[in-house]
């Protein structure tokens, strides 16, 4: 039968990304997370998204109908009972983690792949909550989601052949590019993109230039869609903070030090875009 319907937690940016895009596929969507205000939320942002693809003819109206309609909203993750294929994507903490793979483990068919949209954590280790170290995988999409090509596709110590097979199968039918890296701290995407970030960030700290000109210099320069820093924002600032933190504890390398303001601006909740203030206002 293969997979028809894929249950997601978290329906943040990246869980409300990955549903826009399964559910425009044809993929029917379980999505999953903490409360009811949070999903009503993520539908909306869908909702306004795909609008956009109304309004330049690149869909129908219907078409869109269609997308939302097989969109499932739950805050029970009893009803993953039903799904056969889950992606997390929950927030970026270990033991949230650990604790959503050992019910899931318990809930879902025992045929069912649990893939990590995880940016850092290790999927080796997500793995020893489950009966099914063979069937978990780090399935790790690019913010935004809808428009980004990537997956990056992360075997765990003990993921099969045939659960990567299946996943860069998905991926493909999901639009995407998939791409293999194995289970270290920050993969590749992160591993290279955020030190760079973080330097920016030391760039702005120690007065080497103002936030405009080091985003001015690096996009223009580098042809980078999008400055560093205003792409720290796009992604969260608490999110950067906490891969680094990841490559900082998992290298031990002091090239990896989260940048001191970095720090700051997480704890005075300058986190970026999704709360309207970062390095810059929104
Ligand atoms: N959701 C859905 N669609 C979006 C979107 C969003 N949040 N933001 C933009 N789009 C769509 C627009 O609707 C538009 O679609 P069409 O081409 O169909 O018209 C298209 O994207 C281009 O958008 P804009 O013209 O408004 O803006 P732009 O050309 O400046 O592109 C951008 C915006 C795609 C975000 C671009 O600036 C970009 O690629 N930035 C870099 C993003 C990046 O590096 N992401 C990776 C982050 S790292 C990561 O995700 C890993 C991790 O673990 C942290």
């Amino acid at each position: 039968m293969g997979i028809q319907t894929i249950g997601i937690i978290g329906a943040g940016q990246m869980g409300s990304g990955i549903a826009q895009v399964a559910a425009s596929k044809g993929f029917k969507v379980i999505l999953n997370d903490i409360n009811e205000e949070i999903l009503q939320g993520s539908l909306k942002t869908i909702s306004k998204h795909i609008q956009r693809s109304v309004d330049k003819n690149k869909i129908s109206a219907a078409d869109k109908d269609q997308i939302l309609e097989r969109i499932r909203t739950t805050t029970s993750l009893e009803e993953f009972k039903e799904v056969d294929f889950v992606v997390e994507a929950a927030t970026e903490k270990v033991q949230l983690k650990l604790d959503l793979f050992r019910r899931l483990d318990q809930i879902c068919s025992p045929d069912v792949i649990l893939a990590t949209n995880t940016s850092s954590i290790s999927i080796t280790l997500i793995a020893t909550a489950t009966t099914r170290r063979d069937k978990v995988i780090g399935m790790h999409f690019m913010n935004p989601v809808p428009v980004m090509r990537l997956v990056e596709v992360i075997r765990g110590f003990e993921t099969s052949d045939e659960t990567y097979q299946t996943v860069v199968q998905l991926a493909k039918e999901l639009g995407k590019v998939p791409s293999e890296a194995n289970d270290y701290p920050g993969f590749v995407a992160n591993r290279i993109l955020m030190p760079m970030i973080n330097e920016a960030i030391y760039a702005l700290y120690e007065g080497v230039a103002t936030k405009e000109s080091i985003d001015t210099i690096m996009k223009l320069g580098t042809n980078q869609p999008m400055g560093p820093l205003e792409l720290a924002d796009l992604i969260g600032l608490d999110t950067c903070l906490a891969i680094m933190e990841v490559l900082y504890e998992g290298f031990s390398d002091s090239k990896y030090r989260p940048c001191p303001l970095l720090r700051k601006m997480v704890t005075a909740g300058y986190l970026g875009r999704k709360v309207g203030k970062g390095f810059y206002e929104y």
